[in-house]
């Protein structure tokens, strides 16, 4: 995420680690959204296992098989929506991506309150 030192980013900087440790925050579980080779968008729930602000990443863990991953093998963007109904707040993050294996994977895809 750019601007890490812009109050609002800042803001959301926030919220994002909140979701790592709090299973009913609003930014826990994602909307994670990639596009197909040919084309076409593809959404679905994930959750944040883990920020880090200063580097400017989030963790996301998944099966190394999954129709997701093989779509950012193809074009490693994607889009992340959370809507924070207490705050009235739509946060939509756009993600450059890297995959990650082996070792720094975690096969507990755990779950959200
Ligand atoms: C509450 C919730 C949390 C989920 N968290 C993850 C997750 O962290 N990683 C993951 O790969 N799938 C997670 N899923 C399942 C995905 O939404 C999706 O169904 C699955 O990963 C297959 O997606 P794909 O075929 O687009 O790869 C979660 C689903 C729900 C309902």
């Amino acid at each position: 995420m750019g601007l890490r030192s812009d109050p609002v980013a800042c803001w959301v900087w926030l919220r994002l680690i909140r979701g790592v440790r709090d299973r009913h925050a609003p930014t826990r579980c994602p909307t994670l959204a990639t596009v197909t080779p040919d084309g076409r968008p593809q959404a679905r729930t994930v959750v944040v296992r883990a920020t880090d602000k200063p580097a400017g990443t989030l963790d996301i863990h998944s099966d190394i098989q999954s129709a997701k991953v093989q779509e950012l093998r193809a074009t490693a963007f994607a889009a992340l929506d959370v809507w924070d109904a207490s705050a009235h707040l739509q946060m939509r993050l756009e993600a450059r991506v890297t995959i990650l294996t082996g070792q720094d994977r975690d096969h507990d895809l755990g779950g959200c309150a």
